[in-house]
This record gives C-alpha cells, structure tokens and sequence, in this order.
C-alpha cells in the first residue's frame, strides 16, 4: 500500500465515521479483494467497534459491528433477523456460520445459545485474524471458501447462516452451492441468507430467486423479511420444518426470545418489517 494510498484510505475512513473515530489497523485482504479496517468511534454514550472495507467504488462499507460495552448485542437490524433462523429451526444443536466478519453472530451464540456448537468457515485469513486480535472471538474457524467447505462437508446443521460478501458483492456462487447449502440442513432446519443492496443491485433478485428454486425442488418453504421502505438489507429465510413458516415468524421469535431471555424479548426485531414470500421490489 503507498503512503499516499494509504492517507487517502484513512482520510475516507474518518469521513464515515467522524474526526473523533480512531483506526485500528487498515491492511489489505486479499481473499476478500480491498483493504480492510478495525475503527472505534462513539454515538453518544455509545462507543462501537466496526470492521469495515472499501467497496467497487472505493466507498467505506460496513462488514460487521460491535457494542463495546454489549459485544453480544447484534448492532446491525439484518443480523438479529439472521437471528431467527434458530427461533425457526426445530432444534438448536448446531449451526453452520458461512462469513465469520467481525464475528458478531458468534458472540450472540456465546451468550444466547452456548449449548449450540458453532462451526465457522471464512475465506480470509486477514479476516480471521482481525476477528480474533479485535473481535473476541476465540473459536476455531475453518479457513476455506464456503463453496469448498460444503463440497467436503457430509454434516448437518440446524440452523446455517449465509452471510458471505467481498469486495464486489455477494459471493453467492449459484444452484449449485444453494443445493449444497440446502443438503447440509438438519431435519426441521433453518437457512437464513443476507442480501445486502437488493433494492438498487439488480444481481441480487436472479440469485435469490435460485435459493428459492433450490428450497422449492426440496419441498421447502423460502420467505424474506426486510424493513419496510426496503432500504436496509433483506433476508432470505429456507425452512425445513413445516410449522416454520411465514405466519409463524411473530409468533417464533416471541417463544424464542422468551426462551432464551432476550434483551426486550426480541421487541422491535420484526416490527416495521416487510414479510413477504416474494422477493420485495420497490
Ligand atoms: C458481512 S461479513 C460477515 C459478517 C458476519 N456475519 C458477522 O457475524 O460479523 C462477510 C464475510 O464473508 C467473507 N466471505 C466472502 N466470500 C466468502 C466465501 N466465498 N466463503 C467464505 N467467506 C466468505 C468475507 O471475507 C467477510 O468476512
């Protein structure tokens, strides 16, 4: 990275997250495609830790965020609705976490599910040792595509989390990782897939549209669930169980917030939200 490079990445990064916001580390990744970079900063008497990136067109994008004084609590909307493929998946054994980022899915696991046993895969290494020097996480994480790990994977999940994204967008390979993703799911499982930019990136309806080919062809129901105004991010949900469906959500995520003592028993995680078993266009 030169020197002058370098500056005008950090020059950036502090546009986005104010003067006062304080870089960490910023170094390249190269299995993800562009520099990525560790940044504290406050909002009010909030103090957060963000992984973060620069995006095709060298915009400062969001990866993964922490609560410094609540590193359980999940900070972006989208992940508490990854969130609910455990409260729509029969049991919660083990769960599959494609994209480990910031790790913000595995420390909710620690502290919400601790009897469930995670398996992480992430394709970079840079990635992996952020999560770790910054992040907290202290599991073992399989460092591979998600692509590969699936296709030497004969295990079963519960609930598996799709949440992989690089510098140029999702990393979604098509039908045949959705087939795959779809075998690894336990009987009674849940997948849950986040679509990040769907209402302006027009790549992402044709790939959505092959998860919900794939969940049909195993007899499986597929729904999405985004905040109303579709500005925010969209997650598509496969359900292997036949109690878990669209007209559940409400009623699952109250059992599971109850259940697993959720801060506010999950209030505000579906409210405001589109539910719709068709891909939400504007
Ligand atoms: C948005 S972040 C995931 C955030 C994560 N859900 C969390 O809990 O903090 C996306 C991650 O996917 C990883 N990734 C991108 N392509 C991948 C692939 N093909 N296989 C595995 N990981 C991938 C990136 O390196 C990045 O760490």
């Amino acid at each position: 990275m030169s020197a002058q490079g370098e500056e005008r990445e950090r020059s950036l990064i502090l546009d986005y997250f104010g003067k006062e916001a304080r870089i960490c580390v910023l170094r390249r990744a190269a299995a993800f495609g562009a520099p990525v970079f560790v940044v504290d900063f406050d909002r009010g008497p909030k103090h957060f830790r963000t992984l973060g990136s620069f995006g095709a067109q060298g915009q400062v994008t969001e990866q993964s965020s922490m609560d410094l004084l609540y590193p359980a609590r999940l900070v972006f909307h989208y992940e508490r609705l990854m969130a609910l493929a455990f409260a729509l998946s029969e049991k919660s054994e083990s769960a599959l976490l494609l994209g480990v980022g910031g790790a913000a899915m595995w420390r909710f696991m620690q502290a919400y599910l601790p009897d469930c046993a995670p398996t992480l895969v992430e394709s970079d290494a840079t990635i992996l040792a952020l999560a770790r020097r910054w992040f907290y996480l202290k599991a073992p994480a399989v460092h591979a595509t998600a692509e590969s790990f699936l296709a030497e994977s004969a295990e079963r999940y519960d609930a598996i989390l799709v949440d992989i994204y690089n510098a140029s967008g999702p990393a979604h390979e098509g039908p045949r990782f959705w087939a795959r993703s779809l075998d690894a799911l336990q009987k009674g499982g849940c997948l849950a897939n986040n679509w990040a930019d769907f209402a302006t990136n027009r790549a992402v309806r044709p790939l959505a549209r092959m998860l919900e080919e794939a969940a049909a062809e195993r007899g499986l129901r597929s729904f999405y669930v985004t905040r109303r105004g579709l500005g925010d991010n969209l997650v598509q949900y496969v359900t292997a169980s036949p109690a878990a469906n669209i007209e559940a959500l409400v009623s699952s995520l109250d059992a599971f917030a109850r259940g697993r003592h959720f801060p506010d028993r999950g209030r505000g995680i579906l409210e405001g939200c589109v539910m719709t078993t068709d891909f939400p266009a504007g």
